[in-house]
């Protein structure tokens, strides 16, 4: 394990910064007591950022952040500024330019959590979403044609290579084995509709399963189907495989699933490269600056960072530090109900774990 990490950090938007600086407050504090030290250069991208400069990305970032051990992200999104500027010149190319194909998302109820499932506890509640996270309909192919007449004509396509979903499938499993829980890996598609791009997954999946992992068990089920399994029988999921836009969607039900966006942390992960962590909830803007947004997701991405740099037993430390707050401490993981402010929160996991 090396002594010394340097961390690109960017707050970006609304409640980005607020979250941000708890998550930087408890690294130090863990840090401490760890031996480890971080670097951390802050770097102000986004919202406001755009509007004084008209950039969004400098033409030098994906060079600059490959210098980096890793990356800490707040939020992205701005009310003054068009949905999509920010979103795809931001983090998408984030995603795209450091080959982050992989977006880890854990949904895991912790202990005195409230779940809107009722009668699920935390034994039920604990699977991983590995997320394709460059291709499918997130890759940006399509067009327009005779915009703005009755005759127009919208096409988006959803991008599926071999290599992609390969590199995924296999990543998934890896995780699985690694994870040693129920040992069983689900794909998550549409087989019946999307007769191309689900069949590619399809194919793959079975192919590298039966070929490398036959101690892994191979499931299926209909993204649709996904929904509703998550709502009534969580326990059934171990880890989950799925394309990027439909990643996208069941993660979201993951995250409330879980207890909120509160808590909802994921990883961008390039395993060759520099990788980024993120609390999975956007900038909540009628929440900025009043200190009460929950910044234990963002901990808990920071959890996810330095658990893949190496630091496993901070990780543990400051996961159980959040477990115990969670249990004992919070009223609630929803903004302004937490019976805590934000830094407050920050404060009680830092003493905690220094
Ligand atoms: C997420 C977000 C992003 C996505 C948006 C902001 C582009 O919803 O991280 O899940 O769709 O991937
Ligand atoms: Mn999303």
């Amino acid at each position: 394990m090396a002594s010394s990490y340097k961390i690109a950090v960017i707050p970006g938007d609304g409640t980005g910064p607020e979250v941000v600086a708890e998550a930087l407050k408890v690294l130090r504090a863990a840090g401490g007591k760890h031996k480890v030290k971080f670097d951390f250069t802050q770097i102000n991208w986004g919202g406001e950022n755009y509007k004084a400069t008209g950039v969004v990305l400098p033409d030098d970032a994906i060079p600059m952040l490959k210098k980096f051990d890793a990356i800490l992200l707040g939020a992205i999104g701005h009310p003054d500024v068009k949905p999509g500027i920010l979103e795809k010149g931001l983090l998408l190319a984030l995603r795209f330019g450091l080959d982050h194909y992989i977006n880890l998302r854990p949904v895991q109820l912790y202990p005195g959590v409230h779940t809107p499932i009722k009668d699920k506890g935390p034994e039920d509640i604990d699977f991983v979403v590995v997320r394709e996270n460059t291709e499918g309909l997130y890759a940006g192919a399509g067009g327009n044609l005779k915009k703005g007449t009755p005759d127009e004509v919208a096409i988006q396509t959803s991008i599926n290579t071999r290599k992609g979903v390969e590199r995924c499938v296999r990543y998934a499993f890896e995780y699985c084995r690694k994870r040693n829980r129920k040992k069983t890996l689900t794909l998550v598609a549409k087989t019946n509709v999307l007769t191309y791009a689900s069949d590619l997954w399809e194919r793959t999946f079975h192919e590298v399963g039966a070929r490398d992992y036959p101690d892994i068990k191979r499931e299926y089920a209909h993204v649709d189907a996904t929904c509703m399994w998550m709502v009534k029988n969580p326990e059934w999921f171990d880890v989950i495989v799925v394309e990027n836009m439909f990643g996208d969607i069941i993660t979201d039900l993951g995250a409330m699933v879980q207890g909120g966006m509160g808590i909802a942390a994921g990883g961008n992960i390039n395993p060759e490269g520099v990788s980024m962590y993120e609390p999975i909830g956007g900038s909540a803007p009628k929440y900025t600056g009043k200190g009460v947004i929950n910044p234990l997701a963002a901990i808990c991405a920071g959890v996810m960072m330095v658990e893949d740099l190496g630091a496993s037993a901070m990780a543990r430390d400051i996961e159980e530090a959040v477990k115990w707050a969670c249990a004992n401490k919070l009223k609630s993981l929803a903004a302004g109900k937490m019976g805590f402010s934000t830094s407050e929160v920050g404060d009680l996991i830092a003493e905690k774990v220094s």
